[in-house]
């Protein structure tokens, strides 16, 4: 169980009372959306971003099927990215999640699907960015 000893407890505080679960407007312009699984497991992690007219991210929602450490792990990912720059949070890695939260070895791909998850959001982000002033120039 991931309730088990030896679990820090930050961990079993984010699986008891994860953060910022939810889903946001996938088709809003200003929100990205990453979706990402875990080849060693098979669990799945989506978590979207909205960014304010600043490039900063001002709300985080996540939903994740899959073990505890993975939904501690988009947890703190959500509360640590709030108010990042894109770039900023682009940066995070998996190894500090997993310090933070004292992932045993194991449990590191858990953590990698975080990081993942943040680097996807923010891809569609800027995909979603780049299309629309693309349409807008061609429509002038
Ligand atoms: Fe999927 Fe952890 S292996 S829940
Ligand atoms: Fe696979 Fe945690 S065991 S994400």
């Amino acid at each position: 169980s991931v309730l088990s000893r030896g679990y820090h407890e930050k961990v079993i505080s984010h699986y008891e009372n994860p953060r910022n679960v939810g889903s946001l407007p996938k088709g809003d312009l200003d929100v990205g959306t990453g979706l990402v699984g875990a080849p060693a497991c098979g669990d799945v992690m989506k978590l979207q971003i909205r960014v304010d007219e600043n490039g900063v991210i001002s709300d985080v929602k996540f939903k994740t099927f899959g073990c505890g450490s993975a939904i501690a792990s988009s947890s703190y990912l959500t509360e640590r990215v709030k108010g990042l720059s894109l770039d900023d949070a682009g940066k995070i890695k998996n190894t500090e999640i997993a310090k933070e939260l004292c992932l045993p070895p194991v449990k590191l791909h858990c953590s990698m699907l975080a990081e993942d998850a943040i680097r996807s959001a923010i891809r569609d982000y800027r995909s979603k960015r780049t299309k629309t002033s693309d349409s807008q120039q061609a429509s002038y």
